[in-house]
């Protein structure tokens, strides 16, 4: 293909229009005169949805493809090296499919438990989402197709979700609901960047030219195409405007004669047009010509397990009931309708045709040694979420004879979908009940959980020694089952979110999922952890919780501030335990003393470490300015001051701590006539000035409001201006005149 600049020169006006929508639902638009071809875009993104007809909008029958673990289950990884081969593998079957971008990672903020997509992004977190997001973007891309980094932003529920507006301040959005995008952004260079259905604070994401233009261009130097979310442009020449280059899928004949229109009637400048269809073409030209290829679908399939096994998160392991170790002539009783019919992925545009599906049962079965009984029982029926007696008295009876009982538990399919959010956060009745009858009839019970996003575990959970959460995790997640339960892979997930003891004790919870069209994001930068450390709430397990079979030991916690404000950080992990395996080292920063609300502690490093048993290695992070700021007004502000540093196995397991003196200079406001007189009276030379202004008495003593404690209690937070009018304070029009013309914006205090 020749270079886009020369193909513009040579577009005529309707062609150009063209090129700003897709030729049909997965496909950008050709112009065979200038040998301009359509390229091919398909979800992603836990593998690829690509439809054999390019005009297929429905959901099924696409390609079969590998089924990896979708991002609630990656996210758990804590592992970008992960993230990257398994956006490699996919990036490979693009290719063999003949996509030109996968449509995907999401990277959107779990805000809510309920969020119905919350399967498909990776945290609460917006450091881990981004980290991950960048390493998903860059294996895709390594293969020489494009990531497409979505729902860009704040899109955090489905309810509404083309018309509802997020209504969110901005140091929110800059702390939590950007980061991440900011991060795949400028470190992994996606092609594509995919604008969000909903409105930020009423304004459409595909229309936001402040967020699609000023931030993602402007500010984070995003140089690829910004393609709109499948049907959410609205005003195809305020999205131009604003920043959206491709629409998808296109309303043909509609859109591309408004932009002909536009054009013609003056109302849109062509150098905007001209800007779009150049993003296009670069598009197309990066894609054209692609090297052919296949895939070795076993490998994949080999990396997909070995994946599953990685995100899935033991949280607890009372009586070290895992890794199973049956003798022979010993029952495992494995209970439980999942255990046989396996749920691997969520509902939707995300939703994979795999290439083949492993079942846990027959896994556990073949892992099982020789004389090892494994008998099943399904104890509950899909279909029905109330408690089936028969199929209950059945596994009871099974549980009594067996050594062991495995039971999986999960959320039933329909419970988790693009399109919907959930209503509450319960695993079915009929399953929960199931359970406490089982722990009747015996007491060793490791339940296995298979759900997207995050399900209650009080007032069921003190029915079983272990669990472990293994998510929704693609095709071969019933062979990472059995190779954890045996313990020939050591769990080394840790929560990407935290399970909260009730849904009512959730950040969000009384603004989810919002009314009349909008949706508050009144609990601030408060989002997850910062929301329940900031409260001191209990919850069933924190963010970045997760065990192992082994157990490690933190020491040697180092810190050293560099001249400008960053600070170095190094720790010493050691594995304690018999077996060899992984442990994520975190590392938190809080600002105790700052002048505006911050989170107790945020995420601003994490390492995922191998150690064979006994040994032990040193790691180093680095904090830069910006890991210390907070957003204020319209910018990052470092307010220096003692910041409190903590290592740990999860926020709420903090093994080493240290204060840290950064020096930085406090925020400051100007001394005139808005400052209070407290703040002038706080300043040494304000004070002196404004004590000089009013004068004392004979006796020394001071006058007007400085000698009258009830007054200055009451009116002393009024800006000093104010106070004029109030007789016999000594602030007078002429006093505050003279102090504001001496002091003015040249002086400034801190507060
Ligand atoms: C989803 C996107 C998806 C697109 C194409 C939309 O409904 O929100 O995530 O990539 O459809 O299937």
């Amino acid at each position: 293909m020749r270079s886009p600049t020369d193909l513009l020169a040579e577009l005529t006006l309707e062609e150009k229009a063209s090129l700003c929508l897709g030729s049909s639902v997965w496909q950008t638009a050709p112009v065979p005169r200038l040998g301009v071809p359509a390229v091919m875009v398909a979800d992603g993104p836990h593998g690829m949805r690509r439809q054999p007809d390019a005009d297929h909008a429905g959901i099924s029958g696409s390609l079969p493809a590998t089924c990896f673990p979708t991002a609630s289950a990656l996210g758990s990884s804590w592992n970008p090296d992960l993230v990257r081969r398994v956006g490699a593998a996919i990036g490979a079957e693009a290719r063999a499919q003949g996509v030109a971008v996968v449509l995907g990672p999401g990277i959107n903020i779990k805000r809510s438990p309920l969020c119905g997509r919350n399967f498909e992004y990776f945290s609460e977190d917006p450091l881990l989402s981004g980290v991950l997001g960048a390493a998903h973007v860059s294996g895709i891309q390594s293969q020489g197709v494009g990531a497409s980094v979505k729902h860009f932003a704040v899109n955090n529920q489905e309810t509404d979700r083309l018309r509802v507006s997020a209504d969110v301040d901005e140091r929110t959005m800059r702390e939590i609901y950007l980061p991440a995008f900011e991060r795949v952004v400028t470190e992994a260079g996606p092609w594509t960047v995919m604008c969000a259905y909903n409105r930020i604070n009423g304004v459409h994401a595909s229309q936001h030219h402040w967020l699609l233009t000023d931030v993602l261009r402007g500010e984070w130097g995003f140089d690829g195409l910004v393609v709109s979310d499948w049907g959410a442009v609205h005003d195809r020449i305020a999205a131009l405007r604003a920043g959206l280059d491709l629409e998808m899928p296109p309303r043909l004949g509609v859109s591309d004669r408004a932009i002909v229109t536009a054009v013609r009637d003056g109302e849109l400048d062509e150098a905007v047009l001209d800007r779009a269809v150049l993003r296009v073409l670069n598009l197309v030209a990066r894609a054209a010509d692609p090297v052919a290829a296949t895939f070795d679908a076993d490998s994949h399939h080999r990396l997909a397990r070995a994946a599953a096994a990685e995100c899935a998160v033991l949280l607890k392991n009372d009586h070290t009931m895992l890794p199973l170790q049956p003798a022979a002539g010993q029952t495992i009783a494995v209970i439980g309708e999942l255990a046989r019919t396996p749920r691997f992925q969520g509902a939707g545009s995300s939703q994979v045709n795999p290439t083949r599906v492993e079942v846990a049962l027959d896994e556990i079965r073949a892992a099982a040694s020789p004389g090892v009984e494994v008998a099943f029982a399904a104890g509950y029926d899909l279909s029905n979420t109330a408690r089936d007696d028969g199929l209950a008295a059945e596994a009871a009876e099974l549980a009594r004879r067996a050594d062991t009982v495995v039971v999986f538990l999960g959320l039933p399919a329909a419970d988790e979908s693009e399109g919907l959010d959930r209503t509450h956060v319960d695993l079915p009745a009929g399953q929960t009940g199931l359970l406490a009858q089982l722990a009747q009839a015996n007491p060793n019970i490791v339940v296995v959980l298979v759900n997207g996003s995050v399900v209650r575990l009080d007032g069921w959970q003190q029915h079983s020694r272990a669990i472990l959460e293994c998510w929704l995790s693609g095709q071969a997640a019933g062979g990472a089952v059995a190779d954890l339960l045996f313990g020939i892979a050591n769990p080394s997930g840790r929560l990407a979110e935290t399970i909260p003891l009730r849904l009512e004790d959730t950040p969000s919870y009384l603004n989810f999922p919002g009314e009349a069209g909008h949706v508050r994001y009144g609990e601030g930068v408060f989002v997850g952890y910062r929301g329940y450390d900031a409260v001191g709430r209990d919850v069933s397990y924190p963010f970045g919780h997760g065990l192992s079979y082994t157990t490690f030991a933190y020491s040697d916690l180092h810190t050293a501030v560099t001249g400008d404000a960053s600070i170095t950080v190094s720790c010493t992990v050691r594995n304690t335990g018999h077996r060899a395996g992984h442990e994520v080292v975190q590392l938190y920063v809080g600002d105790p003393q700052a002048q505006v609300a911050r989170p107790v502690r945020e995420l601003k490093g994490f390492a995922k470490v191998y150690l064979e048993s006994g040994a032990s290695r040193t790691l180093t992070f680095h904090l830069s300015r910006r890991d210390l700021s907070y957003w204020a007004r319209s910018g990052w502000v470092l307010e220096g001051g003692t910041f409190e540093l903590a290592i740990g196995a999860s926020s709420r397991d903090l093994r080493l701590t240290a204060g840290v003196e950064v020096a930085g200079p406090l925020p400051a406001r100007p001394l005139d006539g808005m400052a209070t007189l407290q703040e002038w009276l706080a300043d040494p030379d304000g004070s002196a000035a404004v004590r000089a202004a009013i004068g004392v008495d004979a006796d020394g003593r001071p006058q007007g409001i400085l000698g009258d404690d009830e007054l200055l209690t009451v009116i002393g937070n009024f800006p000093i201006s104010s106070l004029a009018v109030f007789p016999g304070t000594g602030i007078t029009n002429a006093v505050v005149d003279d102090l504001v013309r001496r002091f003015g914006a040249g002086h400034a205090v801190h507060g």
